[in-house]
């Protein structure tokens, strides 16, 4: 199957704030992490990119604060997904609306999913208290619901979802807001995700990583060091229209990712498949683990059907230039 999203850029437009009109709606753009993964969590620098598929959350006046929507949740992930709307609902004083939420986004891949929610809803309740909404504001409660679906994200996901714009992000000391600077895009391009497939969640691949890095820290730190030095290059090469550096930093970075553990045989044939198909650059993109998705860099969209007897869904999204 594949779906067409729109110029990753231009999802800025639909994150903005609710609506004023009978039933206010919010939206949190989906990311993809283009490089960085996993050392963002030990601060070094990641390179995102917003989706223009995502979670829009509309309100309703209710008796209760509550939420609502995302039939497809298992109910693991619904129980997690309250916990989290409750952690976010008391922090804004309850207030009463019924909140449904409705996402074009595949849950748990590595898009930012959890992340896109949390920003759409707590867009939604924070409007829904009458207060003045602030970026700030917004950040910072979706970081609380991120917290109860993650436990320590770096916040690179819901920053760019936040944001709407591509973003360099570095987490500073632990629970401060991220240092972000907003990235120009140089060169028209295309990015094929592959989704390869149910994986574990992004805490439990977190968490075996980090057993590995204490374990041996010197060795991890270097890798995590060059995975960021990546990041900073591939955002010149990005600024620059210099896809083909890019794409190469990419193919590094998976490298890197493969050697820290993060990678598997599903991730690592996608990522083949997608080079000899014509990528510039591919690599597995969020936590990995055993299945989730595969970002590659194309100039050109590749052909129609090109890739469809592979046995992973792809989706196509554009980088346009800045203008
Ligand atoms: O797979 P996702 O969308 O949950 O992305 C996780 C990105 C990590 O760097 C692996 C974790 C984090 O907190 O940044």
């Amino acid at each position: 199957m594949s779906g067409r999203a729109s110029a990753a850029h231009r999802a800025a437009t639909p994150a903005g704030a609710p609506h004023r009109g009978s039933a206010p709606e919010a939206f949190g753009p989906g990311k993809v992490i283009l490089l960085g993964e996993h050392a963002v969590v030990y601060g070094h620098p990641a390179l995102a990119v917003p989706l223009s598929l995502g979670v829009t959350a509309r309100a309703t006046p209710s008796g209760r604060c509550e939420l609502s929507g995302l039939p497809e949740l298992t109910a693991a992930q619904r129980k997690m997904l309250d916990a989290a709307f409750d952690a976010v609902a008391s922090a804004t004083g309850r207030p009463p609306v019924r909140i449904a939420v409705s996402s074009t986004l595949p849950v748990s891949m590595g898009l930012g999913s959890s992340a896109a929610l949390a920003v759409a809803v707590s867009r939604l309740l924070l409007g829904a208290t009458g207060a003045r909404t602030s970026p700030a504001k917004v950040l910072a409660l979706a970081l609380r619901m991120e917290e109860a679906f993650h436990g320590t994200p770096s916040g690179v996901d819901h920053t760019v979802s936040a944001h709407g714009a591509p973003l360099l992000y570095r987490r500073p000391a632990p629970g401060r807001p991220g240092r972000v600077r907003q990235v120009r895009i140089g060169a028209r391009a295309t990015l094929v995700l592959a989704l390869v497939g149910p994986r574990r969640g992004t805490q439990e691949t977190v968490a075996a990583l980090r057993r590995r890095a204490a374990r041996w820290p010197a060795r991890y730190g270097r890798l995590f060091k060059e995975m960021g030095r990546l990041a900073v290059e591939g955002t010149a090469a990005l600024e620059a229209g210099d896809l083909e550096s890019l794409g190469d930093a990419m193919n590094v970075n998976h490298g890197l990712l493969a050697a820290a553990g993060v990678s598997s045989p599903a991730l690592d044939t996608a990522v083949d498949v997608l080079r000899r198909a014509g990528a510039l650059g591919a690599k597995l993109t969020g936590a990995g683990g055993d299945g989730g998705a595969v970002v590659a860099l194309f100039r050109k969209a590749p052909p129609a059907g090109a890739l469809e007897r592979e046995a992973f869904r792809v989706l196509t999204s554009g980088l346009e230039p800045t203008s």
